[in-house]
């Protein structure tokens, strides 16, 4: 199959050396990547900034923002069979990011206006006859299968992998996950906390028997 990975945190700028982000290091989506060329897919990650290598074999199209994330996810969609949306884009970024930087006590503003980011994985969901399967990932930290369910159904996607985000086993920055997968047909499989590259094989599992 030919496969899409997004991964990790993006930037938003406040200004040249400022930014709005998250605590994403883009372990779970390296993972998948990872699993996939394992498992002889071709991968393409399109990933905001951590500090990992990409897996040998990805081909690899770092971006910074949400805007770059949407954009670098549209050109690399043609021929796609699978779309795994893992990245935690930032919902939001600054409306008028300074170009140059804004000094601590002459013009740094007391507050900041924001504005919503596109939905990468709702403009996947809502491409009209789309073939490929899409996945998504749900960051929660309480009524998890509750907003998993609702992100399937409102993002139109084919599966989603639930986390807590609020775990010290799970989500953000550790090494280990513990999810549940959501199907369309109202089917769900847990898989037990283990390793991010386990996790991520059972993942591709599931999808490649799907
Ligand atoms: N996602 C996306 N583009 C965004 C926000 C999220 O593609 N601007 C994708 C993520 O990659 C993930 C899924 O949507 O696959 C859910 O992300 P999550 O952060 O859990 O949810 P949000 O849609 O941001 O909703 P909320 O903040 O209400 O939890």
């Amino acid at each position: 199959m030919n496969i899409l990975v997004t991964a990790g945190p993006t930037r938003e700028p406040i200004d040249p050396v400022r930014f709005l982000s998250n605590r994403s290091t883009g372990k779970m989506g390296y993972a998948l990547a990872q699993a996939a060329c394992e498992r002889g897919h071709q991968v393409t990650l399109i990933t905001g900034p951590t500090c990992l290598q990409p897996p040998a074999g990805t081909h690899t199209v770092p971006v910074e923002t949400a805007l770059d994330m949407l954009d670098a996810t549209l050109a690399h969609i043609d021929g796609i069979d699978c779309a795994i949306l893992c990245a935690a884009v930032a919902d939001h970024r600054p409306k008028s990011p300074s170009q140059t930087k804004l000094k601590r006590s002459q013009n740094f503003p007391s507050t900041i206006d924001l504005i919503e980011n596109p939905d990468i994985l709702a403009t996947l969901g809502r491409l009209p006859e789309r073939k490929f399967f899409l996945a998504g990932f749900a960051a929660e930290t309480d009524n998890v299968e509750e907003y998993a369910v609702d992100k399937l159904r409102k993002k139109n996607c084919d599966m989603i992998v639930a986390n807590h985000a609020s775990g010290l086993n799970t989500g953000f920055e550790a090494d280990t996950n513990e999810v549940t997968l959501y199907f369309r047909d109202g089917r769900s499989v847990g898989i037990p906390l283990a390793p991010k590259l386990d996790i991520a094989r059972a993942i591709l599992a599931t999808i490649e028997g799907a």
